[in-house]
């Protein structure tokens, strides 16, 4: 059966939702997303993913639906429409400006923008034991300076993660200045002598809700975890690397330039703080 996806107002099957080859989105990239997990029906984080669209949209003078309220509506309808309920999956929202008459770079007044949505199963590692590990290298970060924004405008994160395919590894860890940012489409985390540590929220990077909440439970006290600028050199010498994100929750990684991250294995640290991760997870199943 063909999923259905949401297209400006209409519920459709895949392959009936088209969208103008006058819209900006694909002339310009001229739009923004959001990616959220629902595990078993649970929308996951929805006020922090819907405050991170609103400020996207905001910064790109984008406006769309208003409320939350209206958001989780539209949400339990594709999930409901999909049959997902006790499945895991991630939504994907893309708001483009829409399709005025003529190609311009100027901003058009009077034009609606297009409100796409589908709803995409995901089969996450639940268990520990199933977890697979990736390898990096570091590449520079050549994007734009408004990484904050969630933007569709992604050829330079294609860009990058394909390098990463071509040296036959699977992503990236981008350094600025020195300094760690994030990986293609994930944040970073390293640790040393216990101690997790993750780069500040900048414009450089994409305030990732993943992220957020593993920075919080180490606020709660069940691990130390510092936002802290990360050299280049440290990457290096940590016991642990991992990158996080919606679709990946916490993905060890485990050789960098061709080099071991610490022993080579997925180190404890990641295992006390998934434990932390899945149980909070839980807790929102169970609620
Ligand atoms: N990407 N940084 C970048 C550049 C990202 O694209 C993402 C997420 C993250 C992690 O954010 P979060 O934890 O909120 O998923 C960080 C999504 C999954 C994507 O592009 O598909």
């Amino acid at each position: 059966m063909s999923p259905i996806v949401y297209l400006n107002g209409e519920y459709l099957p895949l392959e009936e939702a088209k969208v103008s080859v006058m819209d900006r989105g694909f002339l310009f990239g001229d739009g923004v997303y959001e990616v959220i997990p629902v595990y078993q029906g649970k929308v996951f984080r929805a006020k922090e993913h819907l405050q991170r669209l609103e400020r996207s949209l905001a910064e790109t003078k984008l406006s769309v639906i208003q409320k939350e309220e209206d958001w989780i509506i539209l949400f339990e309808e594709m999930i409901r429409r999909n049959s997902l309920e006790t499945q895991d999956l991630s939504l994907y929202i893309q708001i483009t400006r829409g399709a005025p008459e003529k190609r311009d770079l100027s901003i058009p007044v009077g034009i609606s923008p297009t409100l796409f949505i589908m709803a995409t199963p995901v089969i996450y590692a639940v268990e520990a034991t199933e977890v697979k590990s990736i390898r990096a290298i570091t590449l520079p970060d050549n994007r734009w300076t408004r990484c904050y924004i969630k933007s569709i405008c992604l050829l330079p994160n294609v860009l990058l993660k394909q390098k990463a395919l071509e040296q036959g590894v699977e992503d990236v860890v981008l350094v600025r200045d020195g300094y760690l940012t994030e990986s293609s489409s994930a944040n970073v985390f390293t640790v040393k002598d216990g101690v997790l540590y993750t780069p500040p929220k900048s414009d450089f990077i994409l305030g990732g809700i993943t992220r957020d909440l593993i920075v919080e439970l180490g606020e709660q006290g069940a691990f130390d975890c510092r936002e802290q600028e990360i050299p280049e050199m440290e990457l290096l010498q940590a016991d642990e690397v991992w990158i996080t994100s919606s679709t990946r929750e916490i993905m060890p990684v485990t050789e960098i330039n061709g080099k071991l991250v610490g022993d080579g294995n997925i180190g404890p640290l990641w295992y006390h703080v998934t434990k932390h991760f899945q149980a909070y997870k839980a807790k929102l199943i169970a609620n």
